[in-house]
């Protein structure tokens, strides 16, 4: 049975995961938050990939060896940006979490390490990512069961406390 653990802190310091998910933008060239991180971390060598793809549309991936970091590879994907929730933002986070296991599994993942993709720059409202974070990565766990632990990685106490009482609501292990 697979799980879903919550984890505090920087996302590019597990050393446990062989798939890291970033939470990219559709020029997949890199950013600030978690993006920044994850490029700082891996280093200059995952540019030329991240160029070949020529973008990613929102809500899907594309994925990149993972340079100089511990994992396999990284899938970027790409959340919406909220605006207000009526332009389908909810299906296009969804749709992250759901490619970026979808894709560790094809490739042989067996540990994906996640982030609250959208909940920074793109100010996707905390609560209501959190619920649609897990019960879609929940959805493709039981899709995939080869991919055993989705480890989320929440940067602060706040969104740390947020997915754990959305996740004990959800009732998910
Ligand atoms: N590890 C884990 N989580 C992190 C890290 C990190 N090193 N840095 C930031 N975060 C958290 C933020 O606190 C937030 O909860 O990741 C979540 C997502 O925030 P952002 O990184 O801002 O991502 P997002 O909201 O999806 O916006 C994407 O930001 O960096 C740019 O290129 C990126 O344009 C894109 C946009």
């Amino acid at each position: 049975m697979s799980r879903i653990t919550l984890h505090l802190g920087d996302i590019t310091t597990d050393g446990e995961a062989d798939v890291l998910v970033n939470a990219a933008n559709s020029g997949l060239l890199g950013g600030g938050g978690v993006d920044g991180a994850i490029h700082r971390a891996a280093g200059p060598e995952i540019l030329p990939e991240c160029r070949a793809h020529g973008g990613c549309p929102t809500g899907e991936v594309r994925v990149t060896s993972a340079g100089r970091l511990p994992a396999r590879f990284i899938v970027h994907a790409v959340g919406p940006i909220w605006h207000g929730g009526e332009r389908g933002e909810p299906e296009l986070l969804a749709s992250c979490f759901e490619r970026a296991i979808a894709a560790a599994a094809e490739r042989g993942g067996r540990r994906v390490a996640l982030p609250a993709i959208s909940t920074g720059i793109y100010r996707y409202p905390l609560e209501r990512a959190a619920h649609v974070a897990l019960t879609a990565t929940a959805r493709a766990l039981a899709r995939h069961p080869e991919v055993v632990e989705a480890r989320f990685w929440l940067f602060d106490e706040r969104a740390h406390a947020t997915f754990a009482r959305v996740r004990d609501d959800l009732g998910l292990q």
